[in-house]
């Protein structure tokens, strides 16, 4: 087999050494194609899914194709998580597994680690898995297609580029739709910080993502314009926590007479009793043409009166809140420092159906977390019940390297935590189920993404509070706003029938 030696020279910044390595070469990037094809798996959220997306599109932008799977790509990318050990475990596997399959068959594919993952291992995903080419931290994104020419070109060898950039929170901005930049989607998710500055003591994300960065509002309009324009009725405002949106600008950002200071808020936003979220949502709202608003995720403690006020204001709006409550325990909440109690959770909840009895309220919770004992888990069960959350989505406690929970005493032995995980869910389940069982019946409005995912011969929309609603219905739908019939529930869906067809028929026979 022919190859090369390469010999690294490299400084390490953790140990604060120089490291030297070499890697064999049997590898010829520049024998890709001209327009080589590129396959992005993403594991974990949607601010991930929306790296990715934002990726792809640079990249297609260069002229690359879009490959349906890794076994046909050219370039591999695996956009990672880190918030649990699974997910880390599954990139992992991924990559072993596509590595072995590349060396045997096509020893000319590019390999990449983006994301969360890569931040946080860096260069020991090299040292792992020798194969990897390319590990772009979160701050970085932008830089993978420069990254790829110069690998493919042969001017870099191997790439790790996990530094902080200041400026980074404004570039993950464009968007692929259905897999090409200029058909159309009816849903877009639009980034509007980066970062978190929250420190929960089990988290990793403000060791993986940075400290929180906004972007401006004018910055952040006028993406949500271009997509509007592009046929977008439904945008989701993405951050890691949203109501801390224009807490911290960019350190690169500026206005002509404007410097503001860091954790200040810009003069224009200043108004008393607003937050900048507000704010920003009130903005968008005013966007023509878009039908229908959305966040995730908020922060219980970030939802002020002037956040619940909004929902009543602002139209475009949904009733729908996906509120991380994390556990039912006073105590365990102030160990994972989220700042509330359960007493303030539930009266946030209250207060949002207030406003809006129809609010679909949605959540996240950790089970097993270091001293959790019987009593603690009883109050999250008892706080499910009392919330009657439409859906929650419960985690097992993972330990996170470097955070204050994983050197906590007492851990919870697995066993009992599959087995508090499994009792949750069934109470989630049966709330859920309940919940979805009181829309039979009611007349709902729908936007039509397309097809369905249970069923593609059927189509798919979401209510304002968040509900999948499956029917049959033609490809003409898509976009639409429909006025349904739900007919029927089941497990976290909802089955309807188009009220005006029904209406039509009636006025027809
Ligand atoms: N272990 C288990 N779940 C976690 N989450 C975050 N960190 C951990 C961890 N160390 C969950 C939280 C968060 C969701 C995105 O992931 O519930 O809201």
């Amino acid at each position: 087999m022919f190859g090369v030696w390469d010999l690294e020279v490299l400084w390490n910044l953790e140990l604060g050494i120089w490291s030297f390595s070499t890697r064999f070469h049997s590898r010829n990037f520049a024998a890709l194609a001209a327009m080589p094809s590129v396959y992005i798996k993403t594991y974990g959220c949607q601010m991930n899914e929306r790296d990715s997306e934002a990726v792809a599109a640079q990249l297609v932008a260069k002229g690359y194709t879009l490959a349906q799977s890794e076994h046909v790509a050219d370039v591999i990318l695996l956009n990672t998580c880190s918030v649990r050990d699974l997910a880390e475990q599954k990139a992992l596997n991924k990559m072993e597994n596509v590595a072995a399959a590349v060396r045997r068959s096509r020893p000319n594919v590019l390999l990449g680690f983006m994301g969360c993952m890569a931040q946080s291992r860096g260069r020991e995903l090299i040292d792992r898995l020798p194969d990897v080419d390319l590990v772009i931290g979160t701050q970085k994104f932008h830089r993978t297609a420069d990254y790829l020419d110069d690998i493919i070109a042969g001017r870099l060898d191997q790439v790790v580029d996990v530094e902080e950039e200041s400026g980074s929170e404004g570039t993950v901005r464009e968007h692929l739709f259905n897999g090409t930049p200029a058909a159309q989607s009816v849903t877009a998710f639009v980034s509007i910080m980066q970062g978190c500055n929250q420190y929960c003591t089990f988290c990793i994300v403000p060791y993986t993502r940075g400290a929180e960065r906004s972007r401006t509002i004018p910055d952040i309009v006028a993406e949500c314009r271009e997509l509007v324009g592009r046929g977008v009725k439904e945008i989701t405002l993405l951050g890691q926590i949203v109501t801390s949106y224009g807490k911290r600008w960019s350190s690169s950002f500026s206005l002509a007479g404007d410097s503001p200071s860091p954790g200040t808020l810009k003069p224009e936003l200043q108004q008393p009793g607003k937050t900048a979220f507000v704010q920003l949502l009130e903005a968008v709202n005013e966007i023509e043409g878009l039908e229908r608003i959305r966040f995730t995720s908020p922060h219980p403690k970030g939802y002020g009166d002037d956040l619940v006020e909004a929902y009543r204001r602002l139209p475009k709006l949904c009733e729908s809140a996906h509120l991380p409550v994390q556990s039912g325990s006073n105590r365990i909440l102030k160990l994972m420092h989220r700042g509330y109690t359960r007493e303030r959770f539930l009266g946030i909840v209250e207060k949002l159906r207030c406003a809006k009895p129809e609010m679909g309220v949605t959540t996240d919770i950790i089970v097993g977390f270091p001293g959790e004992t019987e009593a603690d888990f009883e109050e999250t069960l008892s706080l499910v019940s009392e919330a009657a959350f439409d859906n929650a989505f419960v985690f097992k406690y993972s330990p996170r390297k470097g955070t204050p929970a994983a050197t906590l005493p007492d851990p919870v032995p697995e066993e009992v935590i599959a087995e508090r995980h499994g009792r949750l869910l069934e109470r989630v389940n049966e709330i859920g189920r309940e919940k979805y069982r009181r829309d039979v019946g009611r007349r709902v409005q729908i936007l039509v993404e397309g097809p369905s995912r249970k069923n593609p011969a059927r189509l798919e929309g979401r209510t304002r509070t968040n509900k999948i609603v499956v029917f049959e219905g033609s490809e003409r739908h898509r976009g639409q706003l429909l006025d349904m019939n739900v007919t029927r529930s089941g497990s976290f869906t909802l089955y309807g029938d188009p009220a005006i067809l029904n209406d039509e028929s009636e006025t027809l026979g």
